[in-house]
């Protein structure tokens, strides 16, 4: 090896022991992977190019010119998942603790504009004590280099967020304008303020881990899509999530090879229960229509009167909106409407088609559902619905009720194909009540008001409680039998595949936000 060789592979070598082996020691003595470790298992083996590894800082200010270490605490480049090219960068923390530097966010920038050029998913991998303090705004202005590209690349190439340490301050803005978050468990928190600015500001005493934990933001907040066990966890969950997406917006998802059989599933017969008020789990479903094994459920943990995820059917990949009548019986509120709103957006973002399986008594009712603006809320999942090009297939298994049969891509809203199981009840509300408001005089004057009132809900449940009304009008393309649900829409998807939908010319929509 030359002289020159030599010092070439002296500072790629220095480059890969970051912060020093103590450091890195720390690391893993905290359940943690180093950076590069991150990398190696995101990646498919030998694919990845490092960009900017010899980079450093240009602070000199507190003895920073004295501390120098090259790649300067982020590491990035490309490289292939799955074999399919895949931009990454992941803080290493053994580096000033990850802390964002102006240099640290050029080298993430730099990876972003090329994904943005190339049209391919971004990866971030976070575990930064946030802003290098010793920069002062040169860092600030740093993170709103990164903002202003998230932004630019919303809805134009998938990007990723793992949250595998600290993630503080105005650091959570950036995963929060990506399209997931995945939060490691125990060794991850994501916060605006940590527990002593909330000690000194409101009194409160907080740990790290209930104000900002994985477990906190996918249960109370919603700020993570999922969580993660630990870090080979989340990578795989990273992993996994992009085999459902395409490249880019105007990519399309891979389909895998499926060979059709008879498609009939006899067990989806007996899973609405007889008693229309008794509740069943819509996962039971959801994993009889699709192909097994391939649900990957996002905000599982969150608003989970609806489950939405990612899933494969006849081998295309589907996003599934479906409300759960196991919780709240599958009623809509300020959250679920939420959940699916942001769901939906981001399967027509990327060409993702949409089934929706209804059974939705209406919205929930009540001073608190009011006063959080569930008018607002609901009409972002009825604005996002009706927003999607995407195929959008329907099926009511059951109840859809009032405002909320509309919103859950009734036909009026731009869905391609409705179908309904013979136990669907499409009407503005159920017997009960719209019995007593419709007979109120016949009921108050009847010698007995409760038989009457029975008499008068038992004929309006057979009149409105199943889908018929709504197949003579065509609202509902077909009523079918449970066990045909998968079939019919293989051949749906199938016969939607070449769907072409363009909105009206605009700067873009108001959503109500
Ligand atoms: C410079 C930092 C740093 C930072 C940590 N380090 N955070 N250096 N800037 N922001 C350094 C530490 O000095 C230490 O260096 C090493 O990283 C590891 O940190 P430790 O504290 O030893 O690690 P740990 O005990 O695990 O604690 C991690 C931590 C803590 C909770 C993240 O370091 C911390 O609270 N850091 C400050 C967090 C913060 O307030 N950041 C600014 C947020 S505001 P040595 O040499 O001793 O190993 C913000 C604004 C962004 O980010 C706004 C964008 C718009």
């Amino acid at each position: 090896m030359s002289e020159k060789q030599d010092i070439l592979q002296r500072k790629i070598d220095e480059s890969r022991l970051g912060g020093g082996q103590e450091r890195i020691d720390k690391q893993h003595q905290k359940g943690k992977l180093t950076a590069r470790e991150r990398i190696h298992f995101l990646l498919d083996e030998g694919s990845f190019e490092e960009i900017d590894a010899f980079k450093t800082h240009r602070t000199k200010d507190f003895g920073m010119g004295k501390q120098i270490f090259l790649g300067d605490g982020v590491v990035t480049g490309y490289g292939t998942v799955a074999g399919r090219l895949t931009y990454v960068y992941a803080q290493d923390f053994t580096v000033f603790g990850g802390s964002l530097s102006e240099t640290h966010a050029e080298k993430i920038c730099k990876i972003m504009d090329l994904a943005m050029k190339v049209g391919a998913p971004v990866v971030g991998l976070n575990d930064s004590g946030g802003a290098r303090i010793q920069e002062g705004v040169k860092s600030l202005g740093g993170y709103a280099d990164i903002f202003y590209r998230n932004v630019q690349a919303s809805g134009v190439i998938p990007q990723i967020s793992a949250i595998m340490g600290p993630c503080a301050g105005g650091a959570v803005y950036s995963p929060a304008m990506t399209d997931f978050i995945i939060m490691v468990e125990q060794t991850s928190y994501m916060f605006v303020t940590g527990p002593n600015v909330v000690k000194t500001v409101t009194n409160e005493e907080v740990t790290s881990e209930e104000l900002g934990g994985a477990s906190t933001h996918s249960t109370k907040s919603g700020v993570t899509h999922m969580t993660a066990h630990n870090d080979l966890d989340c990578i795989n969950k990273v992993k996994r999530l992009l085999s459902y997406i395409p490249q880019n917006c105007e990519d399309q998802p891979d389909d895998l090879p499926y060979e059709l059989n008879d498609e009939i599933r006899a067990s989806l017969e007996n899973i609405v229960p007889d008693n229309p008020n008794q509740p069943y789990d819509i996962r039971d479903v959801i994993n009889g229509i699709i192909d097994p094994d391939t649900f990957f459920e996002v905000h599982k943990n969150y608003a989970d009167n609806i489950v939405v995820g990612h899933c494969r059917i006849a081998g295309m990949s589907i996003g599934i909106v479906a409300n759960q009548p196991n919780s709240l019986a599958g009623v809509l509120d300020v959250e679920s409407s939420r959940k699916a709103a942001r769901f939906t957006r981001f399967c027509d973002c990327f060409n993702i088609p949409l089934l929706v399986l209804v059974d939705v008594p209406g919205f929930l009712p009540g001073t608190d559902q009011e006063w959080n603006g569930i008018i607002t809320n609901g009409a972002k999942l009825l604005y996002a619905l009706s927003e999607a090009t995407v195929p959008k297939v329907t099926c009511i298994t059951r109840k859809a009720y009032g405002g909320a049969y509309d919103v859950m891509n009734s036909k009026h809203i731009g869905a391609d194909m409705n179908f309904a199981w013979p136990t669907a009840e499409i009407a503005v509300m159920g017997a009960k009540g719209a019995s007593e408001i419709i007979f109120k005089r016949e009921i108050a004057n009847s010698e007995d008001p409760a038989k009457t009132l029975a008499e008068k809900e038992a004929e309006y449940a057979s009149k409105f409680a199943n889908p018929y009304r709504a197949a003579q009008r065509g609202f509902i393309d077909e009523v079918i039998f449970p066990k045909e649900t998968r079939r019919k829409l293989i051949k749906a998807f199938h016969m939607l595949k070449n769907k072409k939908q363009k909105l009206p010319k605009k700067k873009h929509g108001n959503i109500p936000l």
